[in-house]
């Protein structure tokens, strides 16, 4: 495969690569993405995901999405995690800013990760702070129950809803070496999201390159180096076939 070999090149060029990945990256683990073909967009309203509604109504989120949950927890990574993590341990890798709350690329073998919309690690409940684990509050939400906090108030997974800020040490971590990094690789991201859809363009601003990995348009594809329209599994079981890893 011609691009796999051109992916590399670039990689080999670059001195420091910042990596922004988004739900297209885990469709190849069996997790739906959002707007993508056949993505959740296409059955559930994104209005599941405001903190607003969720404030207002917190059953409506459990209902749908709790059941779903299950997915992401058995999900394993694919060789687009994994080329990334073959990246970071050959020192390419400046920090991977993740979209997604599946700790694929840490199972995959990242350490430098951040996950600007947050995890399912952990939990807080919305009325008086208190601090959950994922197993504290899971087993509720798979059932598609409210999991709730012995004060009664309800128990809110550690992501980022519509209406809430980022994390702000993930965005000040990813904004650093976004604005660093010679090279912004971006993979499965349709970068429809602000602030993380906004990351790029701190390589940009410093006279770094930016190459998109996805199916489909993105607002930054003019401004891309490279786009490579293809499903970033197939170019990155290929990369590791041609680094040698298998
Ligand atoms: P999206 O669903 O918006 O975009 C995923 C992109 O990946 C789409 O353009 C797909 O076509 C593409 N894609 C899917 N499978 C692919 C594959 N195998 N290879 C290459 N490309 C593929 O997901 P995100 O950009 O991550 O936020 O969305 C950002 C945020 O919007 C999410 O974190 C979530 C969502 O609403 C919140 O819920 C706050």
């Amino acid at each position: 495969m011609r691009e796999a070999e051109e992916l590399l090149k670039i990689l080999e060029g670059a001195r420091e690569v910042f990596v922004l990945t988004g739900a297209g990256v885990s469709t190849p683990s069996g997790i739906p993405d959002f707007r993508g073909k056949g993505g959740l967009y296409e059955r559930i309203s994104p209005e599941v995901f405001s903190i607003e509604r969720f404030k207002k109504d917190p059953s409506f989120f459990y209902r749908q999405i709790g059941p779903m949950l299950k997915i992401i927890l058995d999900a394993e990574p694919n060789p687009a995690h994994y080329l990334i993590a073959e990246l970071e341990r050959r020192g390419r890798v400046k920090l991977v800013a993740t979209q997604n709350i599946d700790g694929l690329h840490q199972k995959a073998g990242n350490r430098k990760v951040v996950e600007l919309h947050g995890s399912l690690e952990a939990a807080h409940c919305l009325s008086c702070g208190r601090s959950f684990s994922k197993e504290d509050y899971l087993q509720e939400a798979l059932r598609g129950r409210v999991p709730r906090c012995s004060c009664g108030g309800v128990i809110k997974p550690d992501v980022v809803f519509f209406g809430e800020p980022l994390p702000s040490r993930a965005l000040y971590e990813a904004i650093k070496a976004a604005s660093s990094a010679d090279l912004c690789l971006v993979m499965g991201s349709s970068l429809a999201v602000y602030p993380a859809s906004s990351l790029p363009e701190y390589t940009l601003a410093h006279g770094g390159k930016l190459v998109i990995i996805n199916l489909g348009e993105t607002y930054l594809d003019p401004l891309a180096h490279r786009k490579f329209d293809l499903p970033v599994e197939k170019i990155s079981r290929e990369a590791l076939r041609l680094l040698g890893v298998n």
